[in-house]
């Protein structure tokens, strides 16, 4: 927006060393890696980001590798924490001196339904306001802005997981050059990582899994085993310096605006990690709003903001899907029998073996194109 022309404030509600600490995804899909480079932010992603052409799946014995670059006409994804992109987005918005707000607190949204929303906020004990055109509510899924939206303005999609995923990283190199997702009978695991030498793990857990009871010994013997002998050769194992054990979910509000608030990323919806789709979605979301937002102060037309909610919304329900899917082929679910076992393995052996099963995945993967 700020390159458009168009004045910004950003509230936060943390301070920034804990956005910029605060450990989260880690693949930035083509879509994400462009905005970046649109913005003129790349420079650390080109050299730090780790580009990978396939991902790996893994269940009994077996081990296949989708070539999704290959598969998608050259689309690939890239590793580079999203706490990096934060790291980048404050430093450019220092030097180009736009305003944010760190520790903003008992932030509240008025006048939504006017032409002249307005934004209140506390900090350091003293009260702000600010007068604005638009709000954009991208605070996340605890955030203010959704719950703004009276109740009876928006509807809710939800699928709650009954298990969580416990997330290690570890100052080691990784066990493979490509990320490993796993499907093995004691549950999911998936192999993933920061870059040569910062290793990111993951194995299904129960959701209220006390993590107490996961001494970090615990942890790699239990990533070892569903990861497979041959895998396991590979993991080289080193303190955690981060552990923690996140719910899955789905999630979508509908719809995406609410007057002259229009919401984006978390705020409006929550997949399960298993796709790698949370963050893409989100700037996803910022790419279709601010094309709007521009539109609107070139040319004064309210069409393409009109259109906004159903355009996101168009494609985060695609995201939903395969995040959905792909984490129902790879998880131990409570219920399942030996028929819902023998489904699973038979689905991922149809994936090895065809090649327009795979480029199913790979295209979902890399991220759909936006409409
Ligand atoms: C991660 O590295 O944190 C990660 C990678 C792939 C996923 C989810 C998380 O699907």
């Amino acid at each position: 927006m700020r390159q458009a022309g168009v004045d910004c404030l950003v509230l936060e509600r943390a301070d920034r060393d804990y956005v910029e600490g605060r450990v989260r995804a880690g693949i930035l899909e083509q879509i994400t890696v462009d905005l970046m480079a649109r913005l003129g932010l790349d420079a650390r992603l080109r050299r730090e980001g780790l580009t990978h052409t396939g991902t790996n799946i893994a269940y009994g014995d077996e081990l296949f590798r989708i070539d999704m670059a290959g598969l998608t006409e050259g689309r690939t994804v890239t590793v580079y924490g999203q706490q990096e992109v934060m790291k980048d987005l404050f430093d450019s918005a220092e030097q180009s001196e736009l305003p944010i707000v760190f520790a903003a607190r008992d932030v509240r949204l008025h006048g939504l339904d006017t032409a002249h929303p307005c934004v209140t906020w506390r900090k350091d004990g003293v009260d702000h306001a600010v007068d604005c055109d638009f709000i954009a509510g991208c605070d996340g899924s605890h955030g203010v802005s959704r719950g703004s939206i009276p109740a009876d303005a928006r509807t809710s999609f939800e699928r709650v997981y009954p298990f969580g995923w416990m997330g290690v990283i570890a100052d080691v190199p990784p066990c493979a050059e490509e990320l490993i997702y796993c499907n093995h009978e004691r549950g999911f695991a998936l192999a993933s990582m920061r870059s040569r030498n910062r290793s990111r793990y993951y194995i299904q857990c129960a959701a209220d899994e006390p993590l107490e009871a996961w001494p970090d010994e615990r942890f790699w013997d239990e990533l070892c085993l569903r990861l497979g002998p041959v895998t396991a050769r590979g993991v080289v194992r080193g303190p955690a310096s981060e552990k923690s054990i996140a719910p899955l979910r789905s999630f979508v509000s509908e719809p995406m605006r609410y007057g002259r608030l229009f919401l984006a990323g978390d705020a409006a919806h929550i997949v399960p990690p298993t796709g790698a789709k949370g963050l893409n979605l989100a700037a996803a979301d910022v790419i279709l709003l601010s094309e709007a937002l521009s539109d609107f102060y070139r040319t004064g037309s309210e069409t393409a903001l009109e259109a906004y909610s159903q355009r996101a919304l168009a494609r985060v329900w695609k995201a939903e899907r395969f995040s959905w899917w792909f984490t129902s082929l790879t998880h131990r679910f409570p219920q399942m029998d030996a028929f819902d076992r023998r489904i699973q393995t038979a689905e991922l052996a149809y994936m090895r073996t065809s090649p327009s099963a795979q480029a199913a995945f790979a295209e979902n993967y890399v991220g759909l194109p936006l409409e």
